[in-house]
């Protein structure tokens, strides 16, 4: 697959001709956290919280009147100043604590991308509160697992999510807001209902955010691990710091930009990217509601003349099968600057998008721990297209075999970063057994992927080391998918993999063992299907359903999913002996 992706060596040279960082080699020599850490207004007060830094900041000085947040959909444009920021995020805050809330309390959002949902974070942050991003598809089961574990007193969603939120088998759950409510649910003992529209009216317009030190919790991503649910992977304010430094190197935001990221609040690029990096850099943040469309996203590009644009492989290889001719059909000239994250980025859509948009596509590596870059291609150096670039100053990459020793270059191994950075996770909610798995090697911090380091000092993916699934972009755990599929009375035993696809990178497929009584069916995958979509979320249904009399299991009872993916590809199953049969 290497030699494969590096035939021909080729490369995209830069063509930014002033971008905000010039010379990388300089600045990995000279580079000091403590520079940038200057920039902000803590560094002078001692005074910390990001809301300030991203908004009010922002507000109260000339970029009052700047607009920051360009909201559109196909029924509404929704624009706000950094000072209509700031006042709305006030409101929400104030609203909040005057429910008692208080610092380190986790209050949740379940909303669409909305206004509501961008002011609702910042909001929440401004208050001295941890913000926990719901993605707005997930089911029941989903929604009860995040705000249980996370213990979260409060929660912001709207009439249409409301029913999906198990507020009674939540026994923290105190406070639910809701957006756009006919009526509301009686409020009981234990939990109170507010109409999101009151409730703010009525909280005064200024509100001192709470100021916290940069250690304080500032937001809880869920994401997926290989065993067990999610894990709830907590961001302190420090974070910022890279984010901000991120979004001014590797964004390359400049002040006349129009910034759009595709990635919903949900997950961690848009907050990181669609959130604090933004507007830590006083940029004006679009943000398009509503599901994929190529012409829709194509004319967002077009009329609101978007210049720094951050997708993912998945959206682009759709726009690459929606074929050249949608793309001619808009002015697209205003891009200048165009970025990719979450899954390996394929060559040839690199290729395609040089030649449509006329645009290099510069991938970024990085994830839901490390809550900012961490491998990328920066503007000012060459692009080897399928290789996610390099590390950004201040930040060392080591490539490490089994036993922790680094190993040379164009030899696969796990790729490791070295501890500490500032946007590094402090911790997995509840679980600092799980924390510690990270770092079974000491001084760093183990990423679960394979790649390699060339000589020219690039890195390239080489795939997960786990059994962790990336399908259009989602990370998802086949043990969440394995547990909800044998919920069903049907379901003896199932397990689930990732299976390679040329759109959505992969695709979840389950292999099922069905219970006494029960036949295989085209009408039972269906249901199957339908399921997990209702218990978890549309993103983790299995596209494909495989029935088998057994599934290769350890002497412990362990569903070895090696061998369930080695089936799937035809490929030799290594090593069986540890195996029942
Ligand atoms: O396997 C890597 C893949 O996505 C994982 C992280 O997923 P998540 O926490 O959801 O964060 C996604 C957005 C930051 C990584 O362990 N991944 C992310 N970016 C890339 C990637 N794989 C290949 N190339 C990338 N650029």
């Amino acid at each position: 697959m290497v030699q494969e992706l590096r035939q021909g060596e080729e490369i995209l040279l830069p063509e930014n001709p002033n971008p905000n960082l010039k010379d990388y080699e300089e600045a990995r020599r000279t580079f000091k956290w403590e520079d940038v850490e200057k920039e902000f207004t803590w560094y002078h007060t001692g005074k910390v919280n990001m809301a300030y830094e991203a908004i009010d900041r922002h507000a109260e000085s000339w970029r009052k009147n700047k607009v920051a947040l360009i909201y559109v959909d196909r029924e509404r444009e929704v624009k706000y100043t950094f000072a209509e920021m700031k006042e709305h995020t006030a409101r929400v805050a104030a609203a909040l604590t005057s429910l008692g809330l208080e610092k380190g309390d986790r209050v949740f959002t379940f909303l669409p991308r909305s206004p509501e949902l961008y002011v609702g974070i910042l909001g929440i942050i401004k208050a001295g509160l941890v913000a926990g991003p719901l993605f707005e598809a997930f089911m029941e089961t989903a929604v009860k697992d995040r705000l249980m574990d996370s213990g979260a007193k409060a929660l912001i969603t709207n009439a249409e999510l409301l029913p999906r939120v198990p507020y009674r088998d939540l026994p923290d759950l105190e406070h639910v807001i809701v957006v756009g409510a006919k009526d509301l649910p009686p409020s009981d003992g234990k939990t109170k209902f507010y109409h999101y529209e009151e409730l703010v009216a009525k909280a005064p317009r200024d509100f001192e955010p709470v100021w916290l030190t940069r250690e304080d919790g500032m937001i809880l991503h869920y994401s997926s691990g290989t065993t067990g649910k999610p894990k709830g992977i907590y961001h302190v304010h420090n974070a910022m710091i890279q984010q901000y430094i991120t979004g001014k190197w590797v964004l390359d935001l400049k002040e006349e930009d129009v910034y759009w990221t595709t990635a919903d609040p949900g997950w961690v690029t848009g907050t990181s990217y669609g959130i604090f990096a933004p507007w830590l850099n006083g940029a004006t943040n679009l943000v398009r509601g509503g599901r994929f469309s190529p012409d829709d996203w194509y004319s967002t590009i077009e009329k609101y003349r978007v210049t720094v644009w951050y997708s993912a492989p998945t959206a682009f290889r759709m726009l690459m099968g929606a074929g050249e001719e949608v793309a001619k059909k808009y002015d697209l000239s205003s891009l200048r600057h165009v970025l990719s994250v979450g899954e390996p980025l394929n060559p040839e859509v690199v290729r395609w998008g040089y030649r449509v948009y006329k645009q290099r596509i510069h991938d970024t590596w990085w994830m839901t721990e490390t809550g900012a870059h961490i491998c990328v291609n920066f503007a000012c150096l060459p692009i080897k297209p399928g290789s996610m670039g390099k590390p950004i100053p201040g930040v060392e990459i080591g490539i490490l075999d089994d036993e922790g020793n680094e190993l040379p270059p164009n030899t696969p191994g796990n790729l490791c970063i070295k501890t500490p950075w500032p946007s590094m996770f402090r911790k997995v909610w509840n679980n600092e057994a799980k924390y510690q798995e990270y770092f079974r090697f000491p001084g760093w911090y183990i990423s679960g992927d394979v790649a390699m380091k060339d000589e020219d000092g690039y890195y390239w993916f080489l795939g997960r080391a786990d059994d962790v699934i990336k399908t259009s972009g989602y990370r998802v755990g086949p043990f969440e998918i394995e547990s909800k599929l044998v919920e069903h009375p049907a379901v003896m035993e199932a397990g689930v993999i990732g299976k390679p696809d040329p759109e959505r990178g992969e695709i979840i497929k389950a292999f099922v063992v069905l219970r006494e009584g029960y036949q295989p069916s085209e009408e039972l995958k269906k249901e199957l299907m339908e399921f997990v979509k209702k218990g978890l979320s549309a993103h983790a249904v299995p596209r494909e359903i495989e029935f088998r009399d057994k599934l290769p299991k350890t002497r412990s009872g362990k569903i070895v999913r090696r061998v369930l993916k080695a089936w799937e590809l035809g490929l030799p199953a290594g090593d069986l002996s540890t195996l029942e049969d």
